[in-house]
C-alpha cells in the first residue's frame, strides 16, 4: 500500500541533481515502512514567530528580484566551460552584497558534440530521420537562439554505427536478462532503452556490458504521471503537458564509479596536474537522447517481433505511449545509423567563491549550487539554485551593513561543470582538501531549488531535525492546495522521508571526504506541470508560466535556505541533533540487514556494526546533553569543544583507501547504488559485496564500516 502511495506521489525530477528517482524513492519508502521509520505529523505553530535577525533574512527575499536574477542566467549559452563573464557577473552581485569574492579556475576533461545524427531504416528502406533538438517556439525566446547546445549525451564515445536494435526497457541488468534468457542476440546490436527508473549512464553500461554497439535512450509519456496529452492535458507552451519534441540530455559518465574530472580521479586538476586515461570511467559506445516524437517510429518498427511487453513483465517496460505494442524486437532489416563525433578535450572552468569570515575561523559553513546548464535556459536546473543563491547573498549583506558579523565562516560557491560530472565541485574540494576537513562544518547544497512546489531534502543524520525546524518558519505561497508552512507541503509531499546521500550533485565531494550535508530543493508532483528536465523547455518562459508563476516558490526556497545557513553559522552551539543522527544509523543497520537476509550470505554477522553503532549513540546522547549545558550556562569553552566535535565527528565515516572499486567514494554510511546510479546505498562497501556474493569481503566491509563508525564516536567522547 505504502510502496504505491509513494510511487504515486513522487515523481521527483530525475535530476543527476536531485536523484529523485521514484523507483530507489519507492524501495526506500518501503524499508522506511518496513522499518517504521518515516516521521509523525508534527504540530506547527501559526503564524510561526521569528527571531529579529531571521524577520530581516526572510523579508529579505523578494520575488522581483530574484526574476531578475533567473531571467539573466536563463539567457546565456552557460555550458561548463562557455561563459566566464556569467562567472565574474556572479562574483561582482556576491561583492555588491558584502561578500569577499574571487573565481578558481580548473581545466577539466569536456565533451561537446561536433556532429550528431540519428536514422531509422525500415525493412522497406524508408527512412526517418530524428531532431536532436527540440522545435523553435514563438512563446519561449530562449528555444531559438542561434547558439542552442545540441541534444547529447556528456562523456558518451564517438561512433559510426549501423546495426539492428533493440528495445531493453528501462535498460537495467534483469531487463537485459530478460532478453538473454528469450534467446535474443544482443552482441552488435543497438540498446532502445526509456529514461525510466535508474541513470542513465548505467543503461549505457549495461549496453556496453553486453556487448552492443551503441545505445538510444528516449523520454516516455508514462514518466509524466497524470499530466500528459492522452489525458486531455495540452503541451507545453500551450498547457502543463510535456512538448512532445523535448529532449533529456545528460551525462553518461560511470557516476557510481567516481566524480569529478575523469583525467584525474582522486587529485586536483590544475594546467600541470597529470592526467589519467578516461576508459575506466566513461563508456566505449555511443550514446544519443531521443525526443518522445522520434521515438515513436522507432518502437513503432519493432512490433510484432522479439520479447512482447506482456512477456517481459519487467517494471517500467510497457511505457504511456498507448498505440505502441513496447515489443522488444529486432525485426529484421530494421536498423538504425547513428553517427556521432564527440571531442574531447581539456578547457577552464570557473568556480565562484564567496566569503564572509566569522569570528571563529577555524568554523567555516558552504552553501553552494552549480551554475553551468545543458541549455541556454536552465531555470531549474540549475539556475533557480543560482537566482536564490544571489538573493541570499543579498539577505546577509543586509545583516551585515548593520554590523552583523557571524560567528563562523560563510562560505558560497557558485559551481561550474556540474552536468559533466560534478568537476567544478570535486576540483575545488580536492584542491582545498586538507583545510576543509579541518574547518568545514556543513556543506550544504541547493542544485533544481524549484521545478515545482513539493519542496524535499536528503542528507546526513544530525542535521536533519534542525531542518526540518526551520521548515515550520516558512509561509507556503498560496495557490498549491491547503498547505500553511514549508512544513505542511514537505511533510505531504514526503511523508517526512529524508533519504542518505548517494552521488547526485555537488554535495558528493564534500559528503564522501566526511562533512555533513544536505541537499534541498522542490520538484513536481504527478499533478504538477511536467518538469522538461535537461531540455531547451527548461527555460525562463516555462519557469515564469508554469514552474513557478510570479517566482513565489523561489522566495519560499531561499528563504528556508537562509535560515539554515544563518543558524549554522551563527548559534552558539552548532545545531545538530546527535542522539537523531545515532537512530539513523541504526535505522541503516536494519535496512542492510534486510539485505542481507535475502541474499546468498543471509548469515554475514552484522555484530561488529551493530556494536559500533550502539557505541556511537552512547556517546551521541552524553555529548548532546553536556551541549545542552553548556548552552544553558553560557559555558563558551565547553561550547568550544563541543562545537569543534559536533564539526569533525563525520570525518571518522570517512575511510581512507575509498570504498572497494571507486576510490573517491569514501563514505562508509551511503554512497550511489552501484547498478542504481541515482539512489543510495546505505553502508555500500558492505552492500556491494553481499550482492555480489563475495563472502570474504562482505565480512572485511563489516568490520571496516564497524571501525569507522567507532572512528566517529571516539571524536564524540568527551570524559570516558
Ligand atoms: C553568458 O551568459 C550571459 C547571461 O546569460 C549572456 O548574456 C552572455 O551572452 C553569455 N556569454 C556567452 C559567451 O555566451
Ligand atoms: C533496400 O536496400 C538494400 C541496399 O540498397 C537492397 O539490397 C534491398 O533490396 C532494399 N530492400 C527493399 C525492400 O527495397
Ligand atoms: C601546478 O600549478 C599550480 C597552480 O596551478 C601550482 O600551485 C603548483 O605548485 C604546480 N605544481 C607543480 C608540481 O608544478
Ligand atoms: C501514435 O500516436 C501519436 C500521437 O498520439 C502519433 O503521433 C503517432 O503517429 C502514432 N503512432 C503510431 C505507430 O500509430
Ligand atoms: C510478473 O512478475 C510478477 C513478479 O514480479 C509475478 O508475480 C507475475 O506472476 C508475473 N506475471 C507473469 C505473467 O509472468
Ligand atoms: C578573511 O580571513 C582570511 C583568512 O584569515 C584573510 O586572509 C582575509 O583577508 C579575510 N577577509 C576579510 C575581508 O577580512
Ligand atoms: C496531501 O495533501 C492531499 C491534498 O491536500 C491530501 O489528499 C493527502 O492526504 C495529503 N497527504 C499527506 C500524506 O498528508
Ligand atoms: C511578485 O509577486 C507579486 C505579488 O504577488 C506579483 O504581483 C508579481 O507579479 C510578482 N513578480 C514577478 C516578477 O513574478
Ligand atoms: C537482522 O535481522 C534478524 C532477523 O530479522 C535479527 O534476528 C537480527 O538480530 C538482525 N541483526 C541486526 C544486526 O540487526
Ligand atoms: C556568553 O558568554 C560570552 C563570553 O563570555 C559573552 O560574550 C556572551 O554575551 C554570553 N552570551 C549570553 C547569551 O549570555
Ligand atoms: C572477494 O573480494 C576480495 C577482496 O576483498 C578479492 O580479493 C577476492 O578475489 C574476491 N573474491 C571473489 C570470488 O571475487
Ligand atoms: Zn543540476
Amino acid at each position: 500500500m505504502y510502496r504505491v502511495l509513494s510511487a504515486v506521489l513522487l515523481f521527483g525530477n530525475l535530476a543527476d541533481a536531485c536523484q529523485k528517482d521514484w523507483d530507489a524513492l519507492a524501495r526506500r519508502s518501503l524499508h522506511h515502512q518496513e522499518h517504521n521509520r518515516h516521521a509523525k505529523r508534527a504540530e506547527v505553530e501559526y503564524p510561526p514567530s521569528l527571531s529579529e535577525i531571521e524577520t530581516i533574512l526572510v523579508n529579505s527575499f523578494d520575488n522581483k528580484s530574484i526574476s531578475e536574477w533567473s531571467y539573466y542566467y536563463t539567457h546565456g549559452d552557460h555550458l561548463g566551460s562557455h561563459n566566464k563573464s556569467m562567472a565574474e557577473w556572479t562574483a561582482q552581485k556576491w561583492r555588491d552584497a558584502g561578500f569577499d569574492s574571487w573565481l578558481e579556475e580548473f581545466p577539466i576533461w569536456v565533451t561537446y558534440p561536433e556532429h550528431s545524427s540519428l536514422t531509422l531504416i525500415r525493412p522497406d528502406n524508408t527512412t526517418h530521420e530524428a531532431n536532436l533538438v527540440e522545435e523553435v517556439l514563438a512563446e519561449d525566446d530562449t528555444s531559438s537562439y542561434p547558439n542552442l547546445i545540441p541534444a547529447y549525451h556528456g562523456m558518451s564515445a564517438s561512433g559510426t554505427v549501423t546495426a539492428e536494435y533493440i528495445y531493453v526497457g528501462r535498460g537495467t541488468r534483469a531487463d537485459f536478462q530478460v532478453l538473454k534468457d528469450a534467446g535474443i542476440e544482443l552482441k552488435g546490436k543497438i540498446a532502445l532503452a526509456n529514461y525510466g527508473g535508474i541513470y542513465r549512464g548505467t543503461k549505457v553500461k549495461n549496453a556496453q556490458d553486453n556487448d552492443m554497439a551503441g545505445c538510444v535512450i528516449f523520454t516516455d509519456p508514462l514518466d509524466d504521471g497524470e499530466v500528459t496529452e492522452a489525458n486531455g492535458y495540452e503541451a507545453y507552451p500551450n498547457g502543463p503537458a510535456r512538448n512532445p519534441s523535448s529532449i533529456q540530455r545528460g551525462s553518461v559518465r560511470f557516476s557510481s564509479l567516481y566524480s569529478g574530472d575523469p583525467t584525474t580521479v582522486g587529485w586536483a586538476s590544475s594546467w600541470n596536474s597529470s592526467r589519467g586515461d578516461t576508459k575506466p570511467y566513461n563508456p566505449s559506445i555511443p550514446s544519443i537522447p531521443l525526443s518522445m516524437k522520434d521515438a515513436i517510429p522507432l518502437l513503432a518498427a519493432l512490433e510484432g517481433n522479439g520479447v512482447s511487453a506482456e512477456k517481459a513483465n519487467r517494471s517500467g517496460w510497457q511505457g504511456g505511449f498507448d498505440n505502441v505494442t513496447y515489443d522488444s524486437g529486432p525485426t529484421p532489416g530494421a536498423m538504425i545509423s547513428i553517427d556521432h563525433e564527440m571531442q574531447g578535450y581539456i578547457a577552464p572552468v570557473w568556480d565562484v567563491i564567496g566569503v564572509i569570515n566569522g569570528t571563529s575561523p577555524d568554523e567555516v559553513v558552504v552553501v553552494g549550487n552549480h551554475r553551468d546548464a545543458w541549455v541556454i535556459g536552465g531555470a531549474a536546473d540549475p539556475n533557480s539554485g543560482s537566482a536564490i543563491l544571489v538573493e541570499l547573498a543579498n539577505a546577509f549583506g543586509k545583516l551585515l551593513a548593520k554590523g552583523w558579523k557571524p560567528r563562523r565562516t560563510i562560505i558560497l560557491g557558485s559551481w561550474d561543470a556540474e552536468e559533466f560530472g560534478l568537476q567544478g565541485s570535486t576540483e575545488w574540494v580536492e584542491t582545498h582538501l586538507p583545510w576543509l576537513q579541518t574547518t568545514t562544518v556543513a556543506y550544504l547544497n541547493m542544485d533544481v531549488g524549484v521545478s515545482g512546489p513539493r519542496t524535499n531534502f536528503d542528507g546526513t543524520g544530525e542535521i536533519q531535525t534542525f531542518v526540518v525546524e526551520q521548515m515550520k518558519k516558512i509561509l507556503y505561497p498560496e495557490g498549491y492546495g491547503d498547505f500553511a508552512t514549508l512544513y505542511d507541503m514537505w511533510f505531504n509531499s514526503t511523508e517526512g522521508t529524508i533519504s542518505p546521500l548517494g552521488s547526485g550533485s555537488d554535495y558528493a565531494s564534500f559528503y564522501q571526504n566526511g562533512i555533513a550535508a544536505i541537499d534541498v530543493g522542490s520538484s513536481n508532483g504527478k499533478k504538477d506541470p511536467v518538469y522538461h528536465y535537461h531540455s531547451n523547455y527548461d527555460s525562463y518562459h516555462w519557469m515564469s508560466t508554469f514552474g513557478d508563476p510570479g517566482f513565489k516558490i523561489h522566495t519560499a526556497m531561499g528563504q528556508f535556505l537562509s535560515l539554515i545557513v544563518y543558524h549554522i553559522a551563527d548559534d552558539p552551539l552548532i545545531p545538530w541533533d546527535l542522539p537523531h543522527a545515532a537512530t539513523v544509523l541504526s535505522s541503516y543497520l536494519s535496512e542492510l540487514n534486510e539485505t542481507v537476509t535475502t541474499s546468498d550470505v543471509a548469515d554475514l554477522d552484522l555484530g561488529a556494526l551493530a556494536d559500533a553503532i550502539a557505541e556511537f549513540t552512547k556517546r551521541a546522547e552524553t555529548i548532546s546533553k553536556i551541549g545542552q549545558q553548556a548552552l544553558a550556562f553560557n559555558d563558551t569553552n565547553m561550547l568550544g569543544v563541543v562545537n569543534s566535535k559536533y564539526r569533525d565527528f563525520p570525518r571518522g565515516f570517512a575511510s581512507a583507501g575509498g570504498l572497494p572499486g571507486r576510490q573517491t567514494f569514501k563514505n562508509v554510511i551511503s554512497a550511489p547504488g552501484i547498478d542504481n546510479g541515482y539512489g543510495a546505498d546505505v553502508f555500500p562497501a558492505v552492500t556491494d559485496n553481499v550482492n555480489g556474493g563475495n563472502r570474504t569481503a562482505a565480512e572485511e566491509w563489516v568490520e571496516k564500516s564497524a571501525k569507522a563508525v567507532l572512528r566517529a564516536a571516539e571524536i564524540l567522547r568527551i570524559g570516558d
